[in-house]
């Protein structure tokens, strides 16, 4: 894809750790807190789904009191979505699925995009339209490192980040491929962690999660 009017493309967002945090926030008053232990912890990618009343305005006050995080929206279903997550602040959009009509609004708002594929024919639907780095949707459900092996074979110029399954335990699997970039996965939020306020220990995820398999990604860095 171009680079996008932010200065930021949807191959920095994958490179710049080895996770992205899926995030569904109840409660802005979370927001900042989480946001803080989260970039303390070496994770600054964080993709706030919309999947909760919350998500703009927790979008909003960690784009405002957060400056190291870059903001994100997720489960972004719709081209009627994107113009109000950029409104709240959002530099890049994760969708769970593929359509053209998605891919069009965020390349016409220079907004970078890693749309969820899980098919050969949704690939070629998404590189159709100029997308090549993909996320691959739900990863463990949908075949995990085998069929991502698979998928090497014709389709070596795409570059994936699994979501869907990922946990710290099987996440060093898939980065150890040579198609995939970074993970996506729940697992550095757990909700009881922020039901209880405990950034602590989401710091500590995080920190775990930013130090997985960096030999692997260090030469896709170039
Ligand atoms: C999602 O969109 O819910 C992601 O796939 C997260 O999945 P996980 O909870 O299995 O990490």
């Amino acid at each position: 894809m171009t680079q996008s009017l932010f200065s930021l493309t949807a191959k920095q967002v994958m490179q710049d750790a080895p996770v992205i945090p899926v995030i569904v926030l109840h409660e802005v008053a979370h927001a900042v807190l989480l946001a803080r232990a989260l970039v303390a912890g070496g994770i600054r990618m964080l993709e706030i789904t919309l999947r909760t009343s919350a998500a703009l305005e927790c979008m909003r006050v960690i784009r405002a009191e957060v400056p190291e995080a870059i903001v994100g929206a997720g489960t972004v279903c719709s081209a009627r979505d994107v113009d109000a997550c950029l409104e709240a602040g959002a530099r890049f959009v994760v969708s769970p699925g593929y359509t053209s009509q998605l891919g069009l609004a965020c390349h016409a708002r220079g907004l970078p995009l890693l749309p969820g594929v899980a098919t050969a024919s949704e690939i070629m639907q998404a590189q159709d339209d100029g997308y090549t780095e993909l996320k691959f949707f739900p990863a463990l459900q949908a075949g995990g490192v085998a069929v991502l092996k698979a998928l090497y074979g014709p389709f070596s110029h795409i570059q994936f980040c699994p979501t869907g399954g990922i946990t710290a335990q099987n996440a060093g699997e898939f980065l150890a491929l040579p198609n995939v970039v970074c993970v996506g996965g729940s697992w550095l939020v757990p909700a009881d962690a922020l039901a209880q306020g405990d950034y602590a220990r989401i710091e500590v995820l995080a920190r775990q999660a930013a130090h997985l398999a960096p030999q692997n990604r260090a030469h896709r860095k170039t």
